[in-house]
């Protein structure tokens, strides 16, 4: 069954990856949506391959104002609203361990687009959809949304800023019937990932196993992006939705349920 017929989405970061994911399931699911990117060649080509009926694109760097101001006034032209907002364009910078190895250039850049990006996105979504009295703004955030140790210094400070700025911002915009909520994934082999993948192998090369035979995918990030958006997440305000598998709700170094002592237990009942 169709879960957005009718809707008009704004993906940002959608040419390539979990938003590239989000595009293709929201228009199965009847949206009308807009790619906003950096990549230009790239966010157009998966708009043909969609069908250019439902995805356009456009080009915008979510840091400059002029450029997101000027893709919100772009999707009412062409479609009259804007029902849902993902802010899904971010970086995940360089992973140097040190923090006396990291540059502050390199730092504001990240906070430049996963924070400031997101604000731009936020606002610019909320003066199309105050008037209209509806919407619902989704960002993505991550495991370093919610605890430190998994990635850089500046992608985990951006991470966390996002939930705060997800919590203020529902505060605030409930009072017009919209909800604003953020997604937190674990991690998932993307462009983005794979440079640090191949860097750092041993970091990363065990992180799959929280929930036993199942991989993290972007297609699940896009299901649960098209959960929120919809009717059937019409309560849900102000949420930081984690997607991990339990990653941040446990803490496994007690090691009470670790998974050899719970094959020991296992073993030795009757
Ligand atoms: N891959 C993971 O493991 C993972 C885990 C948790 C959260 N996330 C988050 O998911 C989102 C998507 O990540 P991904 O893995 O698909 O990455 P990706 O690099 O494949 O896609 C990100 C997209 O954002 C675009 N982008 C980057 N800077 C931009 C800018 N200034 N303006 C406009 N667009 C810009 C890129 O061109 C690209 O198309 C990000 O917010 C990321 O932090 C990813």
């Amino acid at each position: 069954m169709a879960r957005l017929t009718g809707k008009v989405a704004l993906i940002t970061g959608g040419a390539r990856g979990i938003g590239e994911s989000i595009a293709r399931l929201f228009t199965k699911h009847g949206a009308k949506v807009i790619i906003a990117d950096v990549l230009d060649d790239l966010g157009q080509s998966v708009c043909e391959s969609i069908g250019l009926e439902m995805a356009s694109f456009i080009h915008c760097d979510v840091c400059n104002e002029l450029e997101v101001e000027k893709v919100i006034n772009f999707t009412i032209d062409k479609h009259g609203k804007l029902d849902i907002m993902i802010n899904n364009a971010a970086i995940a910078g360089e992973l140097k361990l040190s923090i006396l190895e990291n540059d502050v250039s390199d730092f504001e850049r990240v906070l430049d687009i996963n924070v400031k990006g997101v604000f731009l996105g936020t606002k610019h979504a909320a003066r199309a959809m105050i008037p209209a009295r509806g919407g619902s703004i989704i960002t993505i955030g991550s495991i370093c949304s919610a605890v430190g140790g998994v990635g850089s210094h500046a992608y985990t400070s951006s991470k966390h800023a996002v939930v705060g700025l997800t919590r203020n911002v529902a505060a605030e915009l409930g009072e017009f019937g919209i909800r604003v909520n953020c997604i937190s994934p674990h991690f998932i082999l993307t462009e983005a990932t794979k440079p640090i993948l191949e860097k750092h192998p041993d970091l990363y090369s065990s992180i799959h196993f929280d929930l036993k035979g199942v991989v993290l995918l972007e297609q699940d990030v896009a299901e649960a992006s098209l959960f929120l958006a919809s009717d059937e997440a019409k309560y849900i305000n102000g949420h930081n939705l984690a997607l991990d598998g339990g990653f941040t709700a446990i803490n496994s170094s007690f090691g009470l349920f670790s998974r050899g002592r719970a094959a020991r237990t296992t073993t030795s009942e009757p």
